[in-house]
């Protein structure tokens, strides 16, 4: 089965043609991020009318790339939310209009469950049960996915998301937009032990960055207030640290406690090199299985959302043309 995926929730104009689910014949993606650096973050109204000026290139681009038409295409899955709603409407409507002149089913997609998605098409063996850990700009969730369309989230982060976290140190840190590959870069060269920052203990499963976000910001702050020397080197290594070990402690944790020993990780931050080393580490130390995504499919792309959009149509599940954006919604 041949599945187009459109995604557009943020600043990504992405299309892709995928075959069963996990075979990529075309990934295009046309990246915002030179325009919305400048202004320091993502300008929701320049980047929906960035959208709607690349679309239908993008979608003709992924099928040059796979040698293929919309002939042959047994259907279509968009994101429909969570992310930027102008954004949303741009690669939802262009969706639901080519389904409904082609006759075609047409499935939306929730971008957080499109993450995961991603290490199916890394790893095409990999089957649920799995736990996985989805770390993006805007979300920090732990999920029990006990089959493909079945899963259970147990945690949640209660105020920032990890990606924000790291966008907002960057930020402040004078390091650019998107902060996590900024901080990623220069903690390389910075002392992880140098700092000690504070975890919030917000139990069970959930997680909390706000208050680690604040305290990196004021200790920063009181440095320079007191012109005392340092290196961000080693503020972004500390924080890096501390954001990791939060993370891979939990999701271990969860991994121990139901016997489910295979755990993925998915969304932005996946990328990051300390997260990705210190889970290989922990799970070997506890015979667990580890599956992350390559560093491509890590971030927003279109070749997660038709991979999740065609195990939905596999189970039968079809969407109404009625299914709106929408800005808000967890899994
Ligand atoms: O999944 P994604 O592309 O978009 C969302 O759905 O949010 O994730 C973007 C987030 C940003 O916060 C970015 O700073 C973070 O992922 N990110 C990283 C790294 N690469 C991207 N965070 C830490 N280390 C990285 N190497």
């Amino acid at each position: 089965m041949l599945v187009l995926g459109i995604e557009t929730s943020c600043d990504e104009t992405s299309a892709a043609i995928v075959e069963d689910g996990r075979k990529i014949l075309s990934n295009v993606i046309y990246s915002q991020i030179d325009i919305h650096y400048q202004f320091g973050g993502v300008v929701p109204e320049i980047a929906s009318r960035k959208h709607v000026e690349k679309i239908s290139y993008v979608v003709d681009m992924a099928f040059k790339q796979a040698g293929l038409t919309i002939d042959d295409i047994d259907g279509i899955a968009a994101t429909y939310g969570p992310g930027l709603v102008g954004s949303l409407l741009v690669g939802l409507s262009f969706a639901k209009a080519l389904s409904y002149a082609k006759r075609l089913p047409f499935v939306a997609v929730n971008h957080i469950e499109g993450h995961i998605y991603a290490n199916f098409i890394t790893y095409p063996q990999l089957t649920p049960p799995l736990i996985v850990l989805v770390v993006s700009g805007g979300h920090t969730n732990l999920i029990i996915l006990k089959d493909f369309e079945e899963y259970e989230v147990v945690g949640k982060t209660r105020d920032d998301a990890a990606g924000e976290a790291f966008d907002k140190i960057a930020r402040y840190l004078g390091l650019g937009y998107p902060g996590g590959p900024a901080i990623d870069k220069i903690a390389k060269q910075g002392d992880e032990d140098k700092y000690k920052y504070p975890v919030a203990d917000v139990g069970g499963y959930n997680f909390s960055f706000s208050g680690l976000k604040s305290a990196v910001i004021n200790h920063v702050h009181g440095l320079w207030q007191r012109g005392e020397e340092f290196k961000i080197e080693d503020v972004a290594a500390s924080f890096q640290k501390t954001v990791v070990s939060i993370l891979v402690e939990k999701t271990i944790n969860l991994s121990l406690e139901t016997n489910i020993r295979k755990i993925a990780v998915a969304g932005g931050v996946a990328a990051n090199s300390k997260l990705r080393s210190e889970f290989y580490k922990k799970c070997a130390e506890h015979n667990i299985e580890f599956f992350v995504p390559e560093f491509k499919y890590c971030t927003d792309n279109a070749a997660m959302i038709a991979s999740c959009g065609y195990f939905k149509l596999q189970k039968g599940i079809v969407s109404s043309y009625r299914e709106n954006a929408v800005p808000y919604i967890n899994l």
